[in-house]
């Protein structure tokens, strides 16, 4: 998806000579989606971004098995109370996943290493603090509440400005704006939550000088590094529709409705056999008598996993829910707001409040999520009897 973005440097023509000031030739690299069918973008660089020295295989550092959620139970998991660990890449904490989809947790102050992932996008969600994100398309300065998606094999790296703490979602695939938001020829339409204008690329070419310089590669074998001849970072320009890009949650434009309207109002982005939705600040339901708090709900085809970013959680009052939570009800189980929340949300409306202030990321899975090592260790575990009191 995104739109058509030029940074930098470029012939005229592709695929035409392009000569560096020295009389040598540019490198061109193509990188297109589904074989050369779909997004791509040509990037010029000075070196060969073929040449590499050495391959060497890695150890994971974080622990990677997951766990069926079984016997079955909604879940909530208090990644507050996890360590500050690694780096944005390895030091994840893996919340939950399934073969479509990986979702973690990691609170760093430390550079990342050069990292490609080969499996899919990413979407990383920065929950707080600011980091630099630089890659071989340029640099995107992230801040709180940014998703910063990232496409499959851009090789990049993390460099925090002091303490931050991210969400991140790995894809087996690509995450791209929901096909409903666009015209038949990419445009975001008026109804969209958001448009073209929100989105934040990289402005300018990134060039880094450097020889022998080890990039982390994941597949789906494992973890290897790969030791470049020149430092990836050597892009003079490029074009094209892919990219990473930025889109701040508090640029989603929430849709609000006479009653309660459900999730896919506030769909943000969409990947292989999963959804991810904003829930962003926003006028309460304005029907006289609404209750503007979900319906207790069965998602029959669904995971949904719920990240707490920030704000007040009126339906979730009494379950111990707080900023940082996380919160998975499973496909097999009912869920809703905690008892009483129906009743003083009724009387708080009737005393003038009139708006949420809620702020969260919700990933829906269409299989079901194994729970991750990170998630089991900060379980809250009279989680799933709160609805019973
Ligand atoms: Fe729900």
């Amino acid at each position: 998806m995104p739109y058509y973005r030029m940074v930098g440097e470029v012939p005229r023509k592709r695929h035409v000579q392009f000569r560096r000031p020295d009389g040598g030739l540019y490198a061109e690299e193509l990188m297109g989606e589904e074989g050369f069918s779909s997004d791509s973008s040509l990037l010029y660089h000075r070196h060969l971004p073929t040449a590499i020295l050495k391959s060497e295989a890695v150890e994971p550092t974080a622990a990677t098995a997951l766990t069926p959620n079984l016997p079955l139970s909604p879940r909530h998991f208090r990644t507050q109370d996890l360590p500050v660990n690694g780096d944005l890449v390895t030091g994840r904490g893996l919340l939950a996943g399934n073969a479509d989809v990986r979702m973690s947790y990691v609170a760093t102050e430390t550079p990342s290493e050069l990292y490609r992932n080969s499996m899919g996008d990413e979407c990383v969600y920065i929950a707080s603090g600011r980091v630099r994100f630089e890659s071989t398309y340029g640099v995107i300065e992230a801040g709180e509440g940014d998703y910063v998606v990232i496409p499959t094999g851009t090789i990049h790296r993390w460099v925090p400005e002091g303490r931050v703490t991210a969400f991140t979602i790995e894809a087996s695939g690509h995450i791209r704006p929901p096909k409903r938001y666009l015209s038949k020829h990419g445009q975001f339409l008026e109804h969209a939550p958001y448009c073209e204008r929100d989105l934040r690329g990289p402005q300018e070419p990134l060039i880094v000088e450097g020889e022998e310089v080890p990039v982390l590669v994941r597949t789906r074998g494992g973890l290897t590094r790969l030791v470049y001849r020149n430092h990836p970072f050597d892009v003079v320009g490029w074009d094209g529709c892919l990219y990473p890009f930025a889109f701040n949650i508090n640029d989603f434009e929430p849709i609000v409705k006479l009653t309660h309207a459900p999730p896919p109002v506030h769909q943000t982005f969409e990947g292989p056999n999963f959804v991810i939705c904003s829930f962003c600040p926003r006028p309460l339901d304005f029907h006289p008598e609404a209750i503007p708090i979900p319906y207790n709900h069965h998602n029959v085809d669904s995971d949904e996993l719920m990240f707490y970013a920030g704000g007040d959680y009126t339906a979730r009052r009494g379950s111990g829910i707080d900023v940082g939570s996380i919160s998975l009800h499973p496909a097999g189980f009912t869920h809703g707001p905690q008892p009483g929340a129906v009743e003083a949300v009724i009387e708080a409306v009737r005393q003038g409040h009139s708006r949420t202030s809620e702020l969260a990321v919700m990933v829906d899975t269409f299989r079901p999520l194994d729970l991750g090592p990170a998630a089991l260790s900060v379980e809250d575990p009279a989680y799933a009897w709160t609805w019973a009191r």
